[in-house]
């Protein structure tokens, strides 16, 4: 579960990925998420989506998809979750802004850990962005330059840009496209994370008892 991807498996899930992207209808939307993808594609690819070592947290803590390629992995299924969830509401929300949210909502995460290093004992080690103002805030405004260049709508801009900031389960949202993603991302960290852990574990950062079942 936990083993690093080879680059052979990265770039085949930037491309589904990029496959997602391709759906967004919004011309200008679509743009931006291309481009960023594009501008951070090996920042994306090379680090992971957890983290690992922090102070005051038992050792052996581990968090969801903490290998080299955890964040394209992580972000993938987040993209497939919230895409099979925005088709069954489809006739009420903004699929588009649930694409581009779910796509860039962890963009943030490119600055916030150390340059993915084999050897490291710690491999997802958060740096100062992170303590200081996290990767919901530097996603935020990585997007906004983005959006603000292309010339989106300053309404729809704004929607965009409330998903990424807001994808924090504890954060207040607005829109119903915000609570799609937030799941989404929330089901892919929760079952990650309880996979990582050996069979009949507990886990060191909920206390939580983990049982597997024996037939899988
Ligand atoms: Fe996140
Ligand atoms: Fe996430």
């Amino acid at each position: 579960m936990f083993k690093n991807l080879s680059e052979k498996q990265k770039e085949e899930k930037f491309e589904l990925l990029l496959s997602y992207a391709n759906k967004i209808r919004n011309e200008k939307l679509k743009k931006v998420c291309f481009r960023i993808l594009n501008d951070y594609k090996l920042d994306i690819l090379c680090r992971s989506a957890g983290h690992d070592g922090i102070v005051g947290i038992p050792a052996g803590k581990r968090s969801h998809q903490n290998f080299d390629g955890g964040l394209i992995d992580h972000i993938l299924n987040v993209v497939t979750h919230s895409y099979n969830i925005a088709k069954v509401y489809k006739d009420e929300i903004d699929i588009d802004l649930v694409l581009f949210g779910a796509i860039l909502h962890d963009i943030g995460k490119v600055k916030i850990f150390d340059e993915w290093n084999e050897k490291a004992t710690v491999k997802g080690n958060l740096n100062f962005r992170y303590l200081l103002v996290d990767h919901c805030y530097i996603g935020q405004q990585i997007c906004e330059r983005y959006l603000d260049e292309e010339k989106v709508d300053e309404k729809l801009k704004y929607q965009a840009l409330h998903i990424i900031a807001t994808h924090m389960d504890t954060m207040e949202k607005h829109m119903t496209e915000c609570y799609i993603v937030s799941y989404a991302d929330s089901i892919d960290a929760d079952v990650m994370n309880c996979l990582s852990y050996p069979r009949n574990a507990i886990n060191p950062i909920t206390k939580n008892y983990i049982y597997k079942s024996e037939n899988k």
